[in-house]
């Protein structure tokens, strides 16, 4: 897969060396590029030098905030957009970012992040991209307000890159973890068997093994009701 990020801080992904990340681009499943967006915002739309590199302007129709500047952002993403890539805009407005988001994008063959700042990106541009029969996500990630889009496509490479066949060492470990069936994820423990006066549940020690799954799916249940209710299916 490769991976473009377009943002005005680029030394903020300089983290994606060290995360777990680093790994499945060392082993060439990744590949990833950081883009500053200032580069394609050296000449103004009417084609004079801009030495100011202007990045955004004032809304039409007024309000708070600056709005980021279509024709620089078109520039930016024209340089790196392949045919079959997606272009992903996170934004707080966008669709909730998921684990089936997540896997759905693991099987594209380029992800282009634009991380907008301020109030956002002018809105013509995911239009464009869409008009001109690119798939085009605005992806939210979750219901509170970031300052750009930064954090949030750096969530959005983690999740969707761990699940790339073969990144992960154990797939198990994928099948069975929170959210990959919808459900949170059983509570699991490793020795000492008794810590601080508190004891592994009875039944993980016993080596029965359908019972052992049966207790997992029980506190499966148990969690999502008492944390997450909205992730269980209706009852009828
Ligand atoms: N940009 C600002 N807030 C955001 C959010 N909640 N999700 C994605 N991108 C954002």
């Amino acid at each position: 897969m490769r991976i473009d990020v377009i943002t005005i801080f680029p030394e903020f992904f300089g983290v994606l060396d060290v995360s777990l990340l680093g790994k499945a681009r060392e082993s060439a499943l990744v590949e990833t590029q950081v883009h500053d967006l200032r580069e394609s915002a050296t000449v103004k739309a009417d084609g004079s030098p801009d030495v100011h590199r202007t990045v955004d302007d004032a809304p039409f129709g007024g309000g708070a905030g600056m709005v980021m500047k279509a024709d620089v952002w078109g520039k930016a993403i024209d340089r790196v957009l392949m045919p079959l890539g997606v272009l992903v805009i996170p934004s707080p407005a966008g669709v909730p970012f998921t684990q089936s988001l997540a896997a759905e994008l693991s099987h594209a063959p380029q992800l282009v992040f634009a991380c907008g700042r301020y109030e956002g990106i002018d809105a013509r541009v995911a239009e464009h991209y869409a008009d001109q029969g690119y798939r085009v996500l605005e992806v939210s990630l979750g219901d509170y307000v970031l300052n750009g889009g930064e954090v949030a496509a750096f969530a959005i490479i983690e999740a969707v890159t761990r699940l790339i066949p073969g990144f992960m060492g154990n797939a198990q470990s994928i099948v069975e973890e929170s959210h990959a069936d919808g459900l949170l994820e059983y509570p699991s423990y490793t020795r000492p068997a008794s810590w601080r006066g508190i004891d592994v549940p009875e039944v993980l020690l016993s080596g029965h093994h359908a019972r052992i799954s049966e207790w997992r799916r029980a506190q499966q249940l148990a969690r999502t009701r008492a944390l997450r209710p909205d992730l269980l299916p209706p009852e009828d």
